[in-house]
């Protein structure tokens, strides 16, 4: 399987197609965790005032860790799974005092930290520190499911596995960090869940389900 062709136009349609984030204009560690953690389970447009107000209220790591779990958790309310947050000053914590400050910088060792979990720490290395780890999260499957045609089980363990394996072995060796925001916005943006509009898709010619009309079968997901 060669991915080249994937990669140039994953990476030709993103800057002309993506969403101006804050957490995009940004290589700080701290901003994109943040901005990563906030994102888990909540959509772009709930998720960016409590970015906003977390950034402001705290704009660096030591910040948040001096804070007490009470503010933390008033500024939260209304995002849910407050265990998220709770988790959140719990890792600031962590990265104040065991870390002095500062963001770990390799994959490994982002994984050691509470509520770190592969997808944000692959998130958090590539956007940072422009390691090559692929994230994978619902827009990832989907993309490369259809295009690839694999239709392993996104609810299994072991179909996970298989699209994590897939995922680092397309990664490129040349910006990790922008094929990684690429190829997440491509699943928000134009592989979309439901009514695809594959007429206007740039991989329409090379994609597996399309030319087989599975386009609507695919990822498989067997358990909600
Ligand atoms: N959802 C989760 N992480 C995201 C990111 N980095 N950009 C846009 N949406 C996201």
């Amino acid at each position: 399987m060669t991915f080249s062709h994937f990669h140039q136009k994953l990476l030709q349609w993103y800057p002309q197609n993506k969403r101006d984030l804050p957490w995009r204009n940004t290589q700080n560690p701290y901003i994109i965790w943040l901005s990563e953690i906030i994102l888990q389970q909540t959509r772009v447009a709930q998720g960016l005032p409590y970015f906003e107000k977390f950034v402001k209220f705290y704009p660096t790591v030591q910040d948040l860790a001096q804070a007490p779990i009470e503010d933390v958790l008033r500024l939260w309310q209304g995002l849910g799974y407050y265990s998220r947050a709770r988790n959140l000053h719990h890792c600031a914590r962590q990265v104040a005092e065991e870390y002095n400050g500062h963001f770990p910088t390799d994959y490994k060792s982002l994984l050691r930290l509470k509520g770190i979990g592969q997808y944000t720490a692959a998130a958090i290395a590539s956007f940072a520190y422009k390691e090559k780890v692929a994230v994978v999260d619902g827009n990832v499957f989907r993309v490369l499911s259809r295009y690839f045609g694999v239709d392993a089980d996104i609810s299994s363990t072991n179909g996970k596995k298989q699209f994590q394996q897939l995922a680092n072995k397309a990664i490129p060796d040349s910006q990790p960090d922008e094929y990684n925001q690429a190829i997440m916005e491509f699943g928000a943006l134009q592989c979309t869940p439901k009514k695809v509009d594959c007429q206007v898709c740039p991989l329409q010619d090379s994609c597996f389900a399309h030319a087989n009309d599975q386009v609507e079968m695919l990822p498989v997901k067997s358990k909600k």
